[in-house]
């Protein structure tokens, strides 16, 4: 052996006996794996001798209900997929020999979940989007094999859209020493921040399990995103009597600190380590942001001293064809595309987000409103057995632990405790209304408490001192007498719009419609021309966002769900899912998505419409819109310019409406006011389908056996040209180190599975999404559609 591996040796050797080097002081395991499911209800399954060898075998996070299939009788606010009944989970496991403290972590379980731990009942959580947790210390066998069993029950009518059902969020087990940072023990805050300095509070609440009282050490540092300490505020003793907790609070200087803002989203991140005798018994990592807002009754909302409009969207925490099971990488890809269209806000309609959600809007620069509950202790419409089941006993609790859980998340810059409470402005809704309030202020007194509010509701005085900002759903027609009546109250709109749409329809003639809108088809023009009654179209509420006063808008919805397929909802199976979305259940824009594009970002884009196959309209008015940001924009019919139009003041789109179509092609270009083509676009009238094209948003990704590639399927002429009538079905194959995670179209009529290795092209497209494996290796897709080509892609999976 040379003398560097010797030397090498004894300084392991001897690092490994000073534990507090070696020893995991926090160790946070994802507990995903490995578990057993059996829908139905099943007596004892409670119990450690049950037998569960015949269960399915499966990893979490899980949505059972999105397996399907679509069932006709089923409530139709869920959309038509089985979402009622009781599921049951099981796991064997070990714990690690050196165990002292142990809790479960559960980021949401759909829902009334009710835990057993080796035969003992150890508790649950009724409302399936509240995180909680649930410590097994005292009851954990450290030796053998240990048994958790939980039942999960969806009654019917519990939501007014799909909610998934079963372990749908992530769980993790976390071992800890007795004397620890307390579960969501930290609270930060930035009370003053300039250029040259921000003070920094960090609060920390810890907690002494042991039967002794204790003098411990803390010791809070903060890191810059390299990682380097950039703040150390040095060891401090504290007492903590036996059994008891302490909260402390330390101030840290950071030095020329760098904000977090929509464009430069700079994270810190807050250590705080706890010593007991000299030895290091917990690390406890908290991520934050610097930055400051506020809201303006007069200008607006101001982000880091500078007016933003917020260009927001409503999102419901499904995943499309995923369902409900979070999934961290289609989270950021839903981000990804709103923030492709300009989107600086999301709105959490209506409960708590996933922590990934959180996460990512963090790291992505998206400000977000953090929202509780569609009810409180009434029940919506139908909807009897909603949130007011539970209200009475729960709110206050899960307003805590969204509070508690979120609170130092920097994207997070408003509390909403409620949405379109029908009671809001009656006794028991303001009483309602101050005690969660109230809530949020006692654990958080940084940010302003808000709610959706439905325009029915009459606001006044009262809601005026409850509430710091007034959340407007739908008060188009009011903004101004609002803002005249409440001159001090900051207003924005928390839903906007409600246009309806089905990607890639469009049907003549081209006229605005409104609520009641019914087409055979169950489908809804992409003119951008159909709002609800209750709505407005998307040009209507930019014209009324241009007040000083406004301080922005969340349209209703930046994605399509499952559920609420207005106007088709009662009677119209299988329309399932919105029309609302700017961008379809798949992922792939619709139209609308080009016009808010156009209004919210500005480095030149150019989009036009309708598709230009319209075989048997020969010569029939068929109306071209274009939306752009460019300030001059020409279209050209068949090679033949058909005139400029430059950009008028409160006109949000160009359009040709005497165009008689004529097989050939449209093409438009954007110009600067210089004449400069800044950008362009052409669609051609497409011949027969011949070809399959796959697009992999990534063709390189983790094999953690988490990660997804998306893949959208193209349908193509011979001139590659995509066939925008096209409704082929696929057959997919997949080989080497991945599976499939589900198929989609968009399509909001479609009762097709979404698990099965095939899907119908809706308007030329539909989508297949990728899971990696655990192991690193080659995806090999390949897709065959009778009379096309066949393609194939690869995908690596390999970090
Ligand atoms: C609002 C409601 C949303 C959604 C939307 C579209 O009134 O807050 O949850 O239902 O209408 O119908």
């Amino acid at each position: 052996m040379s003398k560097f591996l010797l030397l090498t040796l004894l300084v392991y050797i001897l690092t490994a006996c000073d534990s507090s080097i070696t020893e995991q002081p926090r160790l946070r395991e994802s507990f995903n794996a490995g578990w057993k499911f059996s829908s139905g209800d099943i007596e004892n399954a409670q119990n450690v001798s049950f037998n569960d060898s015949e269960w399915r075998a499966l990893d979490l996070p899980h949505d059972w209900a999105i397996e399907g299939p679509f069932i006709q009788e089923v409530n139709y606010k869920g959309g038509y997929l089985p979402y009622p009944g009781v599921g049951w989970y099981r796991k064997t496991f070990k714990v690690r020999p050196d165990t002292k403290n142990l809790m479960i972590e559960c980021d949401g379980i759909m829902r009334n979940s009710k835990i057993w731990l080796n035969g003992e009942y150890i508790g649950g959580w009724p409302y399936g989007y509240t995180s909680f947790s649930i410590d097994l210390t005292d009851k954990i066998d450290r030796e053998k094999e240990n048994v958790i069993a939980i039942r999960v029950e969806n009654q019917d009518n519990s939501s007014r859209w799909y909610p998934g059902s079963g372990i749908y969020r992530n769980v993790w087990l976390t071992y800890t020493h007795p004397v620890r940072v307390a579960h969501w023990g930290t609270f930060v805050t930035t009370p003053t921040i300039s250029t040259e300095l921000a003070m920094v509070s960090v609060k920390t609440k810890i907690q002494n399990e042991t039967k002794e009282a204790v003098t411990i050490d803390i010791n809070t540092t903060i890191l810059n995103q390299s990682g380097e300490v950039i703040a150390d505020q040095g060891r401090k003793e504290v007492n903590i009597e036996a059994k008891g907790n302490v909260e402390i609070a330390q101030h840290l200087e950071v030095d020329n600190p760098e904000l977090w803002d929509v464009s430069s989203p700079v994270l810190y991140q807050a250590v705080s380590l706890v010593y007991l005798n000299g030895k290091l018994v917990d690390k406890y990592e908290t991520d934050f942001g610097i930055r400051y807002f506020h809201f303006d009754p007069d200008k607006g909302f101001f982000l880091n001293g500078k007016s933003l409009k917020l260009q927001g969207v409503n999102l419901h925490h499904d995943l499309g064809p995923l369902g409900a099971a979070v999934n961290r990488r289609a989270t950021e890809r839903q981000l990804e595309i709103m923030k492709e269209m300009g989107v600086n806000a999301i709105r959490t309609a209506h409960n708590p987000p996933s922590p990934e959600q959180l996460e990512l809007c963090d790291e992505m620069g998206i400000l977000v409103i953090d929202e509780t509950f569609d009810t409180w202790n009434e029940a919506k419409y139908a909807v009897q057995n909603d949130y007011s089941i539970w209200f009475d006993e729960w709110a206050i609790k899960d307003t805590e632990a969204l509070i508690k859980r979120d609170r130092n998340h920097p994207s997070v810059i408003l509390w909403s405790i409620g949405n379109e409470v029908m009671n809001l402005d009656t006794d028991i809704g303001k009483k309602n209304a101050q005690m969660l309030a109230d809530v949020c202020k006692r654990l958080d007194p940084t940010r302003p408490v808000m709610a959706g509010v439905h325009n029915s509701i009459i606001w006044d005085e009262d809601l005026t001192n409850i509430f710091d900002v007034f959340g407007m759903n739908y008060w188009q027609n009011s903004y101004d007498s609002i803002h005249a009546q409440f001159p001090n109250l900051p207003l924005f709109a928390s839903e906007s719009s409600a246009s309806l749409s089905s990607r890639g329809e469009y049907m003549f003639p081209v006229k605005e419609a409104y609520s009641g809108y019914n087409h055979p088809s169950k489908q809804i023009t992409s003119y951008d021309i159909v709002n609800t009654g209750f709505g407005a179209l998307p040009d209507v509420e930019f014209e009324l966002q241009k007040a000083p006063w406004m301080a922005g808008q969340f349209v209703w919805s930046g994605f399509d769900y499952h559920g609420e397929p207005d106007p088709y909802e009662k009677g119209f199976y299988p329309a399932h899912s919105s029309y609302f979305g700017i961008v379809d259940m798949s992922g792939f824009k619709k139209d609308r998505f080009y016009l808010y594009q156009s209004q919210w970002t500005t480095v030149p884009m150019i989009h036009v419409l309708p598709h230009w196959n319209w075989e048997g309209r020969e010569g029939e008015v068929t109306p071209i819109f274009v939306y752009s940001n460019c300030n001059v924009v020409e279209l050209f019919v068949n090679g033949e310019s058909r005139g400029k139009k430059e950009k008028r003041e409160g006109i949000y789109r160009f359009k040709w409406e005497d165009i008689e179509y004529q097989p050939g092609s449209i093409k438009v270009l954007g110009y600067n006011s210089e004449g400069v083509v800044l950008c362009e676009k052409e669609i051609k009238t497409a011949g027969a389908a011949s070809q399959i094209q796959l697009i992999a948003d990534r063709t390189s990704i983790s094999s953690d056996g988490e990660d997804l590639s998306f893949i959208t399927v193209k349908i193509r002429d011979e001139d590659g040209n995509i066939c925008p009538k096209a409704s082929n079905l696929v057959h997919f194959s997949i080989d080497g180190e991945g599976t499939l995670a589900c198929v989609g179209n968009g399509d909001p009529t479609s009762i097709e599975s979404y698990q099965l290795p095939k899907r119908s092209a809706f308007h030329g497209m539909c989508l297949l999404v990728v899971r990696s494996t655990k192991q690193k290796g080659i995806i090999t897709i390949m897709a065959n559609s009778e009379g096309l080509e066949t393609a194939s892609i690869e995908i690596k999976s390999n970090n």
